[in-house]
């Protein structure tokens, strides 16, 4: 039978932390055994805010080595660079006349960019929904692994692939997207305000970089309070996010135990932070040592770099053919 196609890329401007792992990439991994999954690092998404040229290729080859690193086996499936495979802009192209300024100009994350670099508020800004959605159409995915915040650039890829079908005729199915568990996920950051993120909130994000001491440092600085004095009180949303966390990291019982203390009012949030950062240390310290060894490779990532993008060429091409075919560009 044939699999269900996959698609999801990570942006190549900065370490990758445990939102990208818990929204993104854990998914991924699990994902590699049932169905034909490209996985790709969004180098051409980094663009928007013009990085230095000399630090492009270290950052793209270490998000593909922490891709690596998380258990993604590239034997299992497709990992590129989005720039290795040139049909995805032509496809850009083509969904560019399916995008509308006004819908593009009213995407929260652009509004957001647009306040945050007021002098720097570019057309590839403006159309990163469109590129995104390229690179999903490009293999006519139907399953998007991705994290909350890209909820509504989803939901933009199928406009524009409605639209697409409507003009023309159907090239492309409706991608969705997925997370193991139904509800996509939204990894809290340490200090209680917004999530982890690669740019804002470094101190309150744990990278899978970061080395143990920085790890316990971040943890023990999230914010607690005296503790709840009744019994079966509300939890303030920080301490909400710290229970979160321990989800994602700690055993069962453990995350059982202190929702008890919190209950009873005998929790003591130093004990629980240490417990947090420990489980937080032992979690990350394989995937970066992983890294470590894999970003020292580079003939091994180039290796495993260029074989994905051969065969993502592949699927790319038979896209891009039969949607100029069916847009009426086949003159010879
Ligand atoms: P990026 O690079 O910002 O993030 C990569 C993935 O990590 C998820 N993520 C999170 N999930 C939960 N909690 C968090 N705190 C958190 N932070 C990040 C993101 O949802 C994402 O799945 N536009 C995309 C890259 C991209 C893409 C695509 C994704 C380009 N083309 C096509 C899917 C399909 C981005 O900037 O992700």
């Amino acid at each position: 039978m044939k699999k269900e196609i996959v698609v999801s890329g990570i942006r190549s401007t900065g370490y990758l932390h445990l939102g990208n792992y818990f929204g993104a990439m854990r998914n991924y991994v699990k994902m590699q055994e049932d169905y034909d999954c490209y996985f790709f690092v969004a180098d051409y998404h980094s663009l928007t805010t013009h990085p230095d040229p000399k630090d492009l290729k270290a950052n793209v080859f270490r998000v593909a080595a922490e891709n690596i690193a998380c258990g993604l086996d590239p034997n299992k499936v497709t990992l590129y660079v989005q720039s290795d495979v040139p049909e995805v802009t032509e496809l850009y192209l083509m969904l560019n006349m399916m995008a509308y300024k006004g819908e593009l100009e009213k995407v929260p994350t652009f509004k957001e960019k647009a306040r945050n670099q007021p002098d720097n508020v570019n057309a590839g800004l403006l159309t990163y929904p469109v590129l995104m959605a390229a690179d999903i159409l490009i293999h006519k995915a139907v399953k998007v692994p991705v994290g909350k915040d890209q909820e509504q650039h989803l939901e933009m890829a199928r406009n524009f692939a409605n639209r697409f079908t409507s003009r023309y005729g159907e090239v492309f199915p409706e991608p969705m997207p997925f997370n193991f568990g139904n509800q996509l996920i939204k990894v809290p950051s340490l200090d209680g305000a917004g999530k982890m993120s690669k740019s804002e909130n470094v101190n309150a994000t744990i990278f899978l970089a970061d080395e143990d001491d920085v790890i316990r440092k971040k943890v023990m600085k999230a914010k607690t309070d005296q503790g709840p004095t009744e019994h079966n009180s509300e939890m303030p949303d920080y301490i909400q996010n710290l229970f979160l966390l321990m989800d994602l990291v700690c055993a069962q019982e453990t995350v059982d135990q202190y929702k008890t203390a919190f209950n009873t009012c005998t929790i003591r949030y130093g004990d629980m932070k240490k417990q947090l950062a420990e489980d937080m240390v032992n979690f990350v310290r394989p995937i970066r040592e992983k890294t470590i060894e894999l970003h020292n490779n580079e003939a091994l990532l180039q290796k495993i770099l260029k074989e994905g993008a051969e065969k993502a060429r592949v699927s790319a091409r038979a896209t891009i053919e039969e949607a100029r075919k069916i847009i009426g560009i086949n003159y010879y």
